[in-house]
């Protein structure tokens, strides 16, 4: 069995503590794994300081060359990381090629916007007292970014903040999910392979307050960019004080369907966004407001077509559905969906095998909206569906809700699109697709508890640099 150490200065060190890592499919013990205290993250830290004297200075094309070979040499080894996203993650394989298909772009999109980092210049004779000068902008790297990454997609939300941090010119600490450290680990050296110096990037797997304490508050962290839920990302705020910060929080994501919408057409896309991944993804399709001319036949189609996907072992071409990433989560998942029909929901369709912590696709109808599975994000397989009669009946339902990450309208009317576009309090509204849309170039963040800044790697890269003002008197 595989030992996994921190990954520190360039080089494997030895930690205090490991815990054994199981399949959340079948229960296989995968590896034992390093578990950082906060002592080894302050090594980690040390090491992305002093990386980053140096790492600073590397030109922007050489940052663009290092994220280039990653992308390459991941797409080399693209097979064993589709493994690993299977193993550890129990991610439908199919699924699994998907995300690692989007992590190499996500790579080269870095690459790209290093080389796009620029200043402008600013209009000084555009007041009085400027008049004489020129004046411009620069940016600047912040220095060292700690990373905090959920287990939900293990390379791309990893991708996600190491590239921006590199194409930046700053240097990391990455912390991955402790549910899925070996995709984290996967990148060590194959960054040191692409060329990346020493310290540039660390990784240290872990959990617990004290690691996240002296990642987030640390003097010489600058910056720290976090995906997870509200609750975790409230905390990292406030230790994190005055440094940058980037939430990328959760949502209980909506989608009107509105009149005229062509049923037939867009129920499997809606499937798809409902239950990709098991709705672990914080953009799931959790929430359906379909108008009432449609909605008796939108219901039963979906019902139908959610009643055919296939649970399974992860590794099977054919399965859709797979164990949630742990038993507490099936306990919670299970527990909401008997709530909110206690509460007064229809269950439609679902079900769950205890034994392997699945939750089968559910479809609820007629919940309370205050129920949780309406209220809060389930990150289950879990949707609810209600009719509604106007379109500001469904956008001012869409915005009933202490999130704003993304949105969708299906309509064949450009006016009432623009208006759901215009009205809907969210980071994205996406018009005639599912709000599980996602490509990795678009800003993507959110309002409300759906956190704080833009990722999309030219976003993220922004989010970690600083504008410096320079004057000149002519
Ligand atoms: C997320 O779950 O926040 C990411 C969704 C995606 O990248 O598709």
């Amino acid at each position: 069995m595989e030992r996994y150490d921190l990954w520190i200065g360039g080089e494997w060190r030895k930690a205090k503590r490991y815990e054994p890592l199981y399949a959340p499919y079948g229960g296989r013990l995968l590896a034992e794994v390093a578990m950082a205290d906060a002592e080894e993250a302050e090594v980690a830290i040390v090491s992305a300081h002093e990386a980053y004297q140096s790492f600073k200075h590397m030109p922007a094309y050489k940052r663009a060359d290092i994220l280039y070979r990653a992308a390459e040499l991941l797409a080399e080894r693209s097979e064993a990381c589709v493994r690993l996203l299977v193993q550890e993650a129990a991610k439908p394989i199919r699924a699994a090629r998907g995300e690692i298909a989007r992590t190499i772009e996500t790579y080269r999109f870095a690459a790209e916007a290093a080389k796009a980092v620029a200043g402008e210049q600013v209009p000084m004779d555009a007041a009085a007292g400027g008049a004489g000068r020129l004046g411009f902008t620069v940016k600047t790297p912040i220095g060292v970014v700690t990373a905090i990454t959920p287990f939900n997609f293990p390379f791309n939300l990893v991708a996600h903040k190491v590239g921006p941090a590199i194409a930046a010119g700053n240097t990391i600490v990455l912390k991955p999910a402790e549910q899925t450290p070996l995709s984290a680990l996967f990148l060590a050296e194959l960054f040191r392979e692409a060329g990346l110096p020493d310290g540039v990037l660390n990784i240290v797997p872990g959990y617990g307050a004290e690691l996240s304490e002296i990642l987030t508050t640390d003097p010489r962290v600058k910056g720290v960019t976090f995906t997870g839920s509200p609750e975790v990302g409230r905390i990292i705020h406030r230790q994190a004080g005055l440094r940058k910060v980037t939430l990328e929080l959760g949502s209980n994501s909506a989608l009107i369907v509105d009149e005229g919408a062509d049923v037939a057409s867009i129920v499997d896309r809606c499937v798809e966004g409902a239950f990709v991944y098991n709705g672990q993804v914080c953009i799931s399709l959790q929430r359906i407001y379909a108008h009432r001319s449609l909605y008796g036949e939108f219901v039963e189609r979906f019902v139908e077509r959610a009643g055919k996907l296939q649970s399974g072992a992860p590794e099977e071409e054919s399965t859709d559905i797979t164990p949630l990433i742990s038993r507490k989560a099936w306990e919670r998942v299970t527990g909401w969906i008997d709530e909110a029909v206690r509460e007064g929901a229809e269950l439609r369709c679902g079900g769950a095998e205890p034994e392997r912590n699945i939750a089968l696709p559910t479809v609820l109808t007629g919940a309370n909206p205050s129920s949780k599975v309406v209220a809060e994000e389930v990150f289950g397989p879990v949707v609810t569906i209600a009719p509604y009669d106007t379109l500001e009946e469904a956008v001012a339902a869409v915005n009933d809700s202490r999130y704003g990450l993304h949105a969708g309208i299906f309509t064949p009317r450009i006016d009432r699109a623009f208006c759901a576009a215009q009205h809907i309090d969210a980071g994205g509204v996406i018009v005639n697709d599912i709000p599980t849309f996602r490509t990795d170039q678009i800003p993507y963040g959110g309002r409300k508890d759906s956190g704080i800044g833009r990722e999309g790697v030219r976003y993220a890269v922004e989010e970690q640099m600083e504008i410096k003002f320079i004057s000149f008197k002519l």
